[in-house]
């Protein structure tokens, strides 16, 4: 056992610095063949630059915009329930929902709302809802169907993902690394996608610096800001500065953000029986409970700052207008948690809290992958019909997520393949390249992990 490890571990210097399931795990994230049509990567909503959430209000799938704006990853616990509603009690739930064919998912999505329904009605609770309509999360998901997209966009929809990925061979030795063979699985791949995103931890940031004593790691300004954030605004109440400073309390709370786009329409007081005229009945639609009706899952503020816009629907573009939001009293309705009242703080306090939150930024971007001692070098042999393609121009585009010590951007290499269609790189300090020429399409455009060392890329003539 011993032994076949560190043969492994010589043999696969890209992998060998950390545990191997997390670094597949990271290196499928970023990539779009990971997904139910193989377009959009975990990496395209959760973008590891962008606090791992998602610049746009909404994200885009091959089914559309996505409900809700995409949520931070960052400290996330095995055990606590996920999305913005807790419609999912584990992350291999989530993950399995995400990457399963459309009639896996739409199994999965059925079989998860009639235990919802079953423990709801055993509970009593489903009679709550005014004249029994079933809110959007319990509706049929027969809908759920990907966009009709032109053939040559989706040559493998309906491809399971793992299947996907065992046939094109790029993540061969990624597998055989993480679970000692090269046999691809949904299974395998959902397993280490959750090692992965559990990884995933905030880093130190000035706040914790000034807990540790460090009195010069906060400026005045971010010290009143403190002050506020725990005593007269009250937001430690719910972004809970405990032993673990997690910023959150893992609680759904209503703050009136589902009011938001009606309040002009509805005034102040919105009932909530009125809700099903709104988008978003939050965890509401999950539990069937009446108080829980448009409340959303407290997020952590770690890395707040690198992440805007905010709140489940997005609706606020700055840390500035979400303090102005707090300081409003939030949207009233009649289920408004009472914490949320008008603060009246002044323009300067506002800012302090605004100078607070930003002082919760780690030190260092979170999870940047270990970047190996030795270079990796990789030959790729580039085929047309089967035959070697010689003296392409071969542009090395560095892709992926950055390593520990890379720099943000780096350059394009160029390479010609040679008298049998071959051409040597060495990766850049990147989980990935991409091929591009401007004659022909190389590897249908995927990406090529940084455990690849030797790989024949198919190449198709561009029209
Ligand atoms: C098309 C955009 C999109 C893609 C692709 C995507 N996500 Fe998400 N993700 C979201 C959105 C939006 C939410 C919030 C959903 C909600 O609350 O309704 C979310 C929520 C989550 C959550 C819950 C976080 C929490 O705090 O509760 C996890 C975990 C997650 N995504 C992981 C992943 C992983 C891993 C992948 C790749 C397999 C992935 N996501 C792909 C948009 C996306
Ligand atoms: C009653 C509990 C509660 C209190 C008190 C509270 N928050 Fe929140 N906070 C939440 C919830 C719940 C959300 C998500 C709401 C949503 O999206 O619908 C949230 C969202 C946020 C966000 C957006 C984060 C993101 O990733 O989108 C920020 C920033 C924030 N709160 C800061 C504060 C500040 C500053 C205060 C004090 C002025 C405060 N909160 C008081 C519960 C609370």
């Amino acid at each position: 056992m011993r032994v076949a490890a560190a043969v492994l571990a010589l043999l696969l210097p890209a992998l060998a610095a950390e545990d191997p399931k997390v670094e597949l795990g990271r290196r499928l994230f970023m990539d779009p063949t990971v997904s139910r049509t193989g377009r959009v990567s975990c990496s395209s909503c959760h973008e590891p630059e962008h606090g791992f959430s998602d610049p746009r209000v909404l994200s885009e799938d091959e089914h559309g915009p996505s409900r809700r704006h995409s949520q931070p990853l960052l400290d996330l616990a095995a055990g606590q329930p996920l999305h913005w509603d807790g419609e999912f009690g584990t992350l291999r739930e989530v993950l399995t929902v995400r990457l399963a064919t459309v009639v896996e998912a739409t199994a999965l999505t059925r079989s998860l709302q009639a235990r919802r329904i079953r423990v709801a009605k055993e509970a009593g609770r489903v009679t709550a809802f005014a004249g029994g309509r079933i809110p959007y999360g319990l509706r049929s998901p027969d809908e759920v169907r990907p966009r009709d997209l032109p053939e040559h966009v989706l040559p493998d929809d309906g491809l399971p993902v793992a299947k996907r990925l065992m046939s094109d061979g790029r993540y061969r030795r990624g597998f055989v690394a993480a679970f000692g063979t090269s046999e691809v699985t949904t299974a395998r791949v959902v397993e280490a996608l959750e090692a992965y995103v559990l990884s995933l931890r905030s880093g130190t940031s000035p706040f914790d610096r000034f807990r540790a004593g460090d009195t010069a790691a906060l400026t005045d300004v971010q010290r009143v800001g403190l002050s506020l954030f725990l005593n007269e605004a009250g937001c430690a109440a719910c972004h809970t500065v405990g032993e673990k400073a997690a910023f959150t309390d893992g609680r759904f709370h209503n703050t009136g953000v589902a009011f938001h786009a009606d309040a002009e329409r509805f005034g102040e007081g919105i009932d909530l029986s009125l809700l099903f005229d709104f988008k978003d009945g939050g965890a509401g639609e999950v539990t069937l409970f009446r108080e829980h009706l448009a409340t959303f899952k407290t997020p952590s503020l770690r890395d707040v700052a690198r992440r805007p816009p905010y709140m489940h629907d997005g609706s606020l573009a700055t840390l500035a207008d979400v303090v102005r939001f707090y300081n409003r009293g939030g949207t009233p309705n009649r289920g408004i948690d009472p914490r949320i009242r008008p603060l009246r703080l002044t323009e300067w306090e506002m800012e302090c809290l605004v100078a607070f939150l930003e002082a919760l930024t780690s030190d260092e971007r979170p999870g940047l992958g270990p970047l190996p001692p030795r270079p990796r070098r990789a030959m790729i042999e580039v085929l047309e019909d089967g035959r070697p393609l010689r003296d392409l121009a071969v542009e090395v585009v560095p892709a992926g997520d950055r390593l520990a010590g890379a720099p943000p951007a780096e350059p394009v290499r160029k390479h010609r393949t040679d008298i049998l269609g071959r051409f040597w790189f060495e990766f850049p300090g990147r989980t990935h390249v991409r091929l591009v020429s401007r004659s022909h399409e190389i590897l249908r455009g995927r990406l090529i992990p940084d455990s690849v060392t030797s790989l024949t890329a198919r190449a198709s003539p561009l029209e």
